[in-house]
């Protein structure tokens, strides 16, 4: 039989088969020892050991894997990846022992930011943002999230949206799209949060449904997240804009516990969120809570290491209790600028105790779920969008246990070889 594509000859090939993976049971790969993968018109046809698939295919295009890994493409499932200018001086401030939420407090951080992604045109945004997706992609990213949130205007907020629309169509990799209005309280409403908090409740989510359903018919609405913290939305706030936006039909997420265990963990169980992130501070009888429902629990690792803190979700009781748990850069300009998912799973060995394997999976087929795509991709099955990544090392253990240097070799995203 013919087809586009054939890798073969892998030293191993992760399929990552069999859906997400809960709690204890998190880490399988699926390895098939010299494996390979058949595609055709930008989906998988087959996995299976290269004797058998060599045999069964005539492909267009083979490439030999020997000595290599082939893996699902990662799903990077939280980034703030659209801003202008950056924070520098910030990360040196921090260093001399002031904190991230006292310079958010006093108008800088995530403000800082804002103020210069309002000055920025579309266009610049745009290619500041595909630059970063350029290196997620060579890094092994397929699929994206990108959250709004520089913007804290109806206006900007449209245009970080519509900056998301105009990567995923440019892509590599897929964006996935999430509108943060709710990602802090603008300069403007300093003081009356509860007015900005019915803002973007009672006007800017309808209005985000409008555009959306203009400017891309079809397609599902985004993610609406929040930044539900201490000093910025608190658990009612955060409620109230969740509530608003799952009557609209929008699918909800919410960065919960970051710094200030507030209860944002145990609202996205009770709201049926796709998940709650950061999770930094939650203690282990919310976090229990969160794993006994469907909600993934997405760990940021970069994000403490960005911060130099302590601070560590509790991952065990998650895991005990059965969690569903993903890992993300959460690429942004003001704790974690990180384009690198490879990166996140050397950090999430170290400072979240995983696995290498464990790091794999929380990064690709859990990562998906996270996104509400693990039906698509995330893994190597067939009827699977064909988002592979070949990599320069001999076992998976390579991924966590190297770091600091690019391991990708190849980059396929949907069929197309485009590293
Ligand atoms: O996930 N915590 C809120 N959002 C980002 C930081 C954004 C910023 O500092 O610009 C985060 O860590
Ligand atoms: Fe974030």
């Amino acid at each position: 039989m013919r087809t586009d594509l054939l890798l073969h000859s892998a030293n191993e090939l992760l399929t990552l088969a069999g859906g997400p993976q809960r709690g204890r049971r998190l880490g399988d790969l699926g390895i098939i020892p010299d494996g390979a993968v058949a595609v055709d018109r930008g989906s998988i046809l087959a996995v299976g050991p290269s004797s058998t698939l060599r045999h069964r295919f005539q492909a267009e295009t083979e490439i030999d894997c020997r000595d290599r890994v082939v893996l699902p493409g990662f799903v990077d499932s939280h980034t703030h990846a659209i801003w202008a200018g950056d924070r520098a001086a910030e990360f040196e401030m921090r260093l001399q022992g002031r904190t991230y939420m006292e310079i958010l407090e006093a108008g800088g951080g995530i403000m800082s930011t804002v103020r210069a992604t309002r000055e920025a045109p579309t266009a610049l945004l745009t290619d500041l943002a595909r630059t970063r997706l350029e290196r997620s992609l060579a890094h092994g990213t397929t699929t994206i999230e990108i959250k709004t949130g520089y913007g804290l205007d109806l206006a900007t907020e449209l245009r970080l949206l519509e900056v998301c629309l105009r990567l995923d169509e440019a892509g590599p990799p897929r964006v996935v799209p999430t509108f943060l209005g709710a990602h802090a309280v603008p300069e403007e409403y300093r003081g009356r949060t509860d007015k900005y908090v019915a803002l973007v409740s009672d006007r800017m989510l309808p209005e985000v449904q409008r555009w959306w359903s203009d400017q891309a018919p079809g397609r599902p609405l985004p993610f609406v997240d929040v930044f539900c913290e201490e000093g910025v939305f608190d658990l009612d706030q955060s409620r109230r804009i969740l509530t608003s936006a799952l009557a609209l039909g929008f699918p909800v997420k919410i960065h919960a516990d970051e710094f200030v265990f507030l209860g944002g963990a145990s609202l996205a169980a009770d709201l049926g969120a796709t998940s709650a992130d950061h999770l930094l501070e939650t203690p282990a009888d919310e976090i229990r809570r969160l794993a006994q429902s469907e909600t993934v629990g997405v760990l940021l690792p970069a994000t403490p290491f960005g911060l130099h803190l302590d601070a560590r979700p509790s991952v065990s009781a998650f895991l005990e209790a059965d969690g569903l748990l993903a890992i993300a850069s959460d690429l942004n300009p003001g704790t974690a600028w990180c384009e690198s998912m490879q990166m996140t799973i050397a950090l999430a060995c170290r400072s979240l105790a995983l696995t290498p394997a464990q790091a794999i999976v929380a990064a690709t087929i859990n990562g998906a779920a996270a996104v509400g795509l693990a039906a698509r991709t995330g893994s190597l099955e067939a009827g699977k969008r064909a988002d592979i990544v070949v990599l320069d090392a001999p076992d998976h253990r390579h991924l966590g246990y190297r770091f600091g240097t690019n391991l990708v070799s190849r980059v396929i995203q949907g069929g197309q070889l485009v590293i």
